[in-house]
């Protein structure tokens, strides 16, 4: 919602989530759209929803399901679509030790020219393109 008010205030961008829980899907819906209009909510999972997916992507926030595979795969996948500069941001990176170790991995991955950490929770990535 945060970023939504950015990007309602600029008026420029597009917003696409994914959340496949059908009970919580028309709330994150109706919360996003309310703060811009014409943000997408796919009800349904990101990995089988590709085709709803931006061909390219600036931003992205994986916050799904916290494990080193989950993870992993849907990073890759939206590596498939971002280009040199994309910041990708991995949320609860400390959620167990698998993830803590996921993340000092992935932190030194050639694929991205930076890193960082913010509050122990929260993993930054820069997609070297
Ligand atoms: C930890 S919650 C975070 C939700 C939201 N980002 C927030 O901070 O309120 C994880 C969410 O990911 C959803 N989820 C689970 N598997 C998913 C998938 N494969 N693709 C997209 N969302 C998924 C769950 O239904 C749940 O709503």
């Amino acid at each position: 919602m945060y970023w939504c008010a950015g990007l309602s205030a600029l008026r420029a961008g597009e917003f696409t989530g994914f959340e496949p829980n059908s009970a919580w899907s028309p709330y994150a819906k109706s919360n996003i759209t309310a703060i811009l209009k014409d943000a997408r909510l796919i009800k349904g999972t990101f990995e089988e929803n590709l085709a709803e997916a931006p061909d390219s992507i600036d931003l992205a926030f994986i916050d799904a399901i916290h494990t080193p595979e989950f993870v992993d795969t849907q990073l890759n996948l939206v590596l498939e679509r971002s280009h040199k500069g994309t910041l990708i941001v991995l949320d609860d990176i400390r959620f167990s030790t698998e993830m803590s170790d996921y993340w000092l991995q992935v932190r030194d991955d050639a694929r991205f020219s930076a890193a960082f950490e913010f509050t122990r929770r929260v993993g930054f990535l820069e997609f070297s393109g």
